[in-house]
């Protein structure tokens, strides 16, 4: 594991309080890393001086190895960040914005814009003006800004909020998308827990300004699927299985249902795509065990008598 981002016993005090106490943790490339605590509990004051926006009382704090205190223009060079709400140009289409954001860091590399676009899942719009996006949309456009320098670090204030569950959803597909392809070491700050436990790889709290808790979200993509039963009027047999294997590939054809394994993700559009088509007469969870999953994944029954 390569250590991009490590917070060794930061502390901040403003005018005899102190805001942040004691905090150190580490996030990894190719992680993300979810910071949680209710509001007032610190997280932005933290991060504030993760991008050298304020000064660390006591401790040190370092990225890429080059600590924020005496190599400053080294370590904030490997940072994207997005405090709040993203800039950006209303009356600009987001290729524009891409452009302008990148002329702003450096040079132009279209191959670069086309390649972050398309991490974030706005191919389709790029033409578009920014104000006619979602909010959901223009935090996905931050975020390919944010990126535009290849920084090896993203940090992200509380990017969910505000965003309706579709938005969430897919701030949180692209966040590990690419925390994945691109090896980045991702920080989110979040105030929901529900948020977090299918976002995050790991999870500090905050909390009064102390650190109370980590943890590691052991096997969470296990804990994201479940194997669903399935009943549909038999004519439409066929074409359910073709449905239910763009899914899952392993679908089950059963005597009177199938069965197919589902992230949780999944399940909202999943039902929605299949009866918007065909005549629907029972879901169901089936089996929830790591056995029955194991067993599902491998395609295997199990031993028959
Ligand atoms: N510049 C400041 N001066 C004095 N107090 C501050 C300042 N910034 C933040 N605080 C206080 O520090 C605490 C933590 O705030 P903040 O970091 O914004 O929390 P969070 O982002 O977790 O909601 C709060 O009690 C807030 O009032
Ligand atoms: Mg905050």
């Amino acid at each position: 594991m390569t250590a991009i981002l490590e917070l060794q016993h930061v502390s901040k005090t403003i005018r005899g309080k102190r805001i942040v106490d004691d905090v150190s943790f580490t996030v990894n490339a190719g992680e993300v890393f979810g910071f949680l605590g209710p509001n007032g509990a610190g997280k932005t004051s933290t991060i504030r001086m993760m991008v050298g926006l304020s000064e660390l009382t006591s401790g040190d704090l370092s990225i890429s190895g080059h600590s924020i205190r005496s190599a400053y223009s080294e370590a904030i060079k490997q940072v994207g960040v997005i405090i709040e709400n993203p800039e950006m140009y209303n009356h600009l289409t987001a290729r524009k914005n891409m452009i302008h954001f990148a002329r702003m860091n450096g040079e132009v590399n279209h191959e670069r814009i086309n390649q972050l676009i398309d991490l974030v899942g706005l191919s389709k719009v790029i033409n578009r003006k920014v104000k006619t996006f979602s909010l959901g949309m223009k935090q996905r456009l931050g975020i390919a800004q944010a990126l535009i320098h290849r920084p090896k670090l993203l940090i992200l204030d509380e990017p969910t909020n505000g965003l309706d569950p579709e938005g969430i959803r897919l701030v949180r597909t692209y966040l590990r998308r690419l925390a994945k392809e691109e090896r980045l070491a991702v920080l989110v700050s979040s105030h929901l827990m529900s948020e977090m436990e299918l976002m995050c790889d790991r999870f500090a709290i905050i909390q009064e300004g102390k650190m109370v808790h980590e943890e590691t979200l052991i096997d969470s993509e296990a804990n994201k699927r479940m194997t669903y039963r399935i009943r549909v009027n038999h004519i439409y047999d066929d074409q359910a299985f073709s449905l239910m294997k763009t899914y899952d590939e392993q679908t089950q054809k059963n005597e009177d249902s199938f069965t197919l394994s589902l992230h949780k993700d999944q399940i909202a559009s999943f039902i929605r795509h299949l009866s918007a088509e065909i005549d629907v007469q029972e879901v169901s969870i089936v089996k929830d065990s790591l056995e029955e999953r194991f067993l599902h994944l491998t395609n295997k029954e199990g031993v028959k008598p």
